[in-house]
């Protein structure tokens, strides 16, 4: 086979690490791609919403599977446009994405499929939304309808920030279109895991957990990131958790989709929040968490085609997913300002260490060629992951590998996979 994988980040890496894997594949392409996506695929420079030249690209690549990693495309209805042209293509339609791509559209899912969530109101009328402030209780959550890079979120202690937050989303548009609509909800407090799973329109298998660590600084300080390293499993998602959302969650959502019209079939990221009345959804994504897939998929026992080919064809009852009973930590190595303002152009040394150790990993995100140079081209430049029998050595091994790589502004949290320790 020939595969397209579709993005540039470390999720995408880490889905290239396990298509070239897979015995089915001969070809891997990437568009655009990284530098080290560059080890297993042909890169392009086509970006990931420039849906005629990927359509076409795939056609005179003969590509038999399309694998859309991102956010973006999928909600914009890259599938779609795939398969109008006849090419196979695995991720969720338009009209299934939008399981992402409107918080609005996924609270009133689970409010209307009895799937726990926290409390919540819509407005599309900054000035009702205003109104609706003076008699709720704070802190109180703020969100921005659309995607937003993960930063669309605001939490407000008063009612003076929360006007603010209103003003920013709905007035002043700091997220463009995405703050046409807004969600105010409850805030919750506990344990975040994440859940990714594999979905066939009907079908859902869930695989092994994770745990984000989205701000920048030590401590959950500082500004919210896109992820600044993760663990898997989580030692938080008991079976009595899990038991709960297979009752309660997954099925629940998959079925309510269907109920809508709108089948999933794809990747089903859960975002969890273990409070005390019980597990309950922050959000959904439509696609693999990053860097959640870094610590995940090296764990996956299955052949990512297979199981990936079972989702399109409608037989994931047939496959069984497996992990390793084994731990993995990833550690983001980001440019120093990140998220904020960071350099580019660094030149990154001591990339071959990995090549020499099973059971480590250097997942590109932010990194280009310069020459034959590797330079970084992002905030989150690098993200290492290693594994171990158990959360504590694989965040020793984890540790021990961010110092075998080298680039000036070199910036990592020190304290991913802290709460292990608590567990
Ligand atoms: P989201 O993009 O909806 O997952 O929100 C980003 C982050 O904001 C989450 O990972 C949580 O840390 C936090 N968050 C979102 N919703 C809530 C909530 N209702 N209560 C507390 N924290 C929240
Ligand atoms: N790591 C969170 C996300 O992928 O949205």
């Amino acid at each position: 086979m020939k595969v397209l994988i579709v993005g540039s980040g470390g999720r995408e890496h880490a889905i290239a690490y396990c298509v070239a894997k897979s015995e089915k594949v001969d070809k891997i392409y990437c568009t655009p791609g990284n530098a080290g996506i560059a080890e297993y695929a042909q890169c392009a420079p086509i970006g990931a919403m420039e849906f005629d030249k990927i359509v076409a690209f795939a056609r005179e690549k003969e590509i038999d599977l399309v694998i859309v990693g991102m956010d973006d495309p999928l909600v914009g209805g890259l599938v779609d446009e795939l398969e109008a042209a006849g090419i196979r293509a695995f991720g969720p339609r338009k009209n299934a994405a939008i399981l992402e791509g409107s918080k609005a559209f996924s609270k009133d899912l689970m409010k209307k499929y009895n799937i726990p969530t926290a409390a919540y109101e819509n407005f599309t009328d900054p000035q009702k939304a205003l109104a609706y402030l003076e008699t709720a209780k704070f802190p109180i959550v703020l969100k921005a309808d659309g995607l937003a890079l993960g930063k669309g979120v605001l939490i407000c202690s008063t009612l003076e920030e929360a006007r603010e937050g209103v003003k920013t989303i709905m007035l002043d548009k700091k997220f463009g279109s995405a703050g046409n609509e807004m969600v105010i909800e409850e805030f919750m407090t506990g344990r975040e895991v994440s859940v990714l799973s594999f979905v066939d329109g009907n079908t859902i298998k869930t695989m092994t957990s994770a745990q984000d660590h989205k701000r920048a600084g030590d401590g959950d300080t500082g500004l919210n990131t896109g992820g600044m390293g993760t663990f898997s499993p989580s030692p938080f998602y008991t079976k009595e958790v899990e038991e709960f959302c297979n009752k309660y969650v997954y099925q629940a959502t998959v079925d309510a989709m269907k109920a809508e019209g709108r089948p999933f079939k794809g990747v089903i990221f859960f975002g969890l929040m273990l409070t005390e009345e019980g597990p309950k959804v922050l959000e959904y994504n439509a696609r693999f968490g990053d860097p959640e897939a870094q610590v995940v998929l090296p764990r996956m026992k299955n052949d990512i085609i297979e199981v990936v080919e079972a989702c399109i064809d409608g037989t994931l009852d047939q496959v069984d997913l497996e992990f390793e009973d084994n731990a993995a930590v990833c550690v983001v190595l980001a440019s120093d300002g990140y998220p904020v303002e960071y350099k580019k152009g660094l030149p990154i040394s001591g990339l071959e260490e990995f090549e020499k150790h099973e059971g480590y990993y250097c997942f590109h995100a932010g990194t280009k060629f310069d020459g034959d140079r590797i330079v970084t081209n992002g905030g989150r430049v690098l993200g290492v992951t290693a594994k171990g029998k158990d959360l504590k050595e694989a965040r020793e091994n984890a540790y021990a590998a961010t110092q075998w790589v080298q680039f000036d502004n070199k910036y990592m949290r020190h304290d991913i996979g802290k709460a292990i320790d608590e567990a």
